[in-house]
């Protein structure tokens, strides 16, 4: 069973407002020719609306499977998860997902990466353009509109897979370590950038990450994994409020809220 350190998030617990997404006893067996795998056993959250949590864990504990779970992408062995009271059984343009690896489409602009999911929904063309200039603006990639991905940086082709997975409003953005590949610099004002999107849009985050110190700066809570096979370890609240800076990291409740998740994971 979890180990459940903090079940209080900063985000108001009311009982009359169900939870954004339930994810409840949720399992994961991957089934090879020969022998079956469990990935994830047991796992259960609750999220709230306009929530930002993070989940860290060492490599291979299921981080990544379970996020597949919760986009659709894959099916659960047991358990189920709901998000906005619907079971999820499938991808939803509800729920938008920046994967680990840079995943753009080569062929099609910057511009056309972001308005992809907008014209399969078939909206007008005048309000597509109005959504991309806005995203691209956000990002500050509006000198690259019409440059392709092969002409971009690993840090700009990421900001425009975040653009094109906020273009479609999802309500809940799922994130599998979006910044795990960038130096130190991009990564620090891609977190601030996300931070600030999260808080404008409002947006339900389920955030990724093997940084720790990443996890704490970007969350109002941190659900820590262990692996083999893949549980909850432990939940920590982040005391810290939802406008903060890159100062905040040499705050000593966060340097030791830091050494607590680092021990833990060391175990
Ligand atoms: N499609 C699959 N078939 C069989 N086993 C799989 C499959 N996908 C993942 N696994 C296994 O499930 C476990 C969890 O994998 P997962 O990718 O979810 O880990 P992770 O925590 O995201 O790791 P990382 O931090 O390295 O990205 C691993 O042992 C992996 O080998
Ligand atoms: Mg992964």
């Amino acid at each position: 069973m979890a180990l459940v350190l903090s079940y209080d998030s900063p985000v108001k617990r009311n009982a009359y407002v169900p939870p954004k997404i339930i994810i409840r006893e949720v399992s994961k067996v991957y089934k090879t020719k020969d022998k079956e795998f469990m990935a994830v056993e047991g796992v259960s959250m609750e999220i709230m609306e306009n929530e930002f949590v993070s989940v860290v864990g060492p490599s291979g504990c299921g981080k990544s499977t379970l996020l597949r779970m919760i986009a659709g992408l894959e099916e659960t062995t047991e358990g189920k998860i709901w998000v906005d009271g619907k079971e999820v059984r499938g991808p939803s343009a509800e729920r938008g997902m920046v994967f680990q690896s840079y995943t753009l489409f080569p062929w099609l602009t910057v511009a056309d990466n972001i308005a992809f999911g907008l014209k399969l929904k078939g909206i007008p063309a005048a309000k597509i353009k109005e959504i991309v200039d806005k995203y691209l603006q956000l990002i500050d990639l509006a000198n690259f509109a019409y440059s392709y991905p092969r002409e971009l940086s690993g840090g700009m082709k990421q900001r425009v897979a975040i653009a094109r997975a906020l273009a479609n409003s999802p309500s809940v953005l799922l994130m599998d370590e979006p910044f795990g590949a960038l130096d130190m610099q991009t990564k620090a004002s891609m977190q601030e950038m996300l931070l600030d999107i999260w808080r404008k849009e409002r947006t339900t985050i389920i955030f990724i990450t093997h940084d720790i110190e990443e996890a704490i700066f970007l969350a109002q809570r941190v659900y820590v994994m262990k692996g083999r096979p893949g549980s909850i370890q432990a939940i920590f609240e982040v005391p810290f409020p939802a406008q903060r800076s890159g100062d905040v990291k040499d705050v000593e409740s966060f340097i030791l809220l830091k050494k607590k998740i680092t021990a833990m994971l060391k175990n």
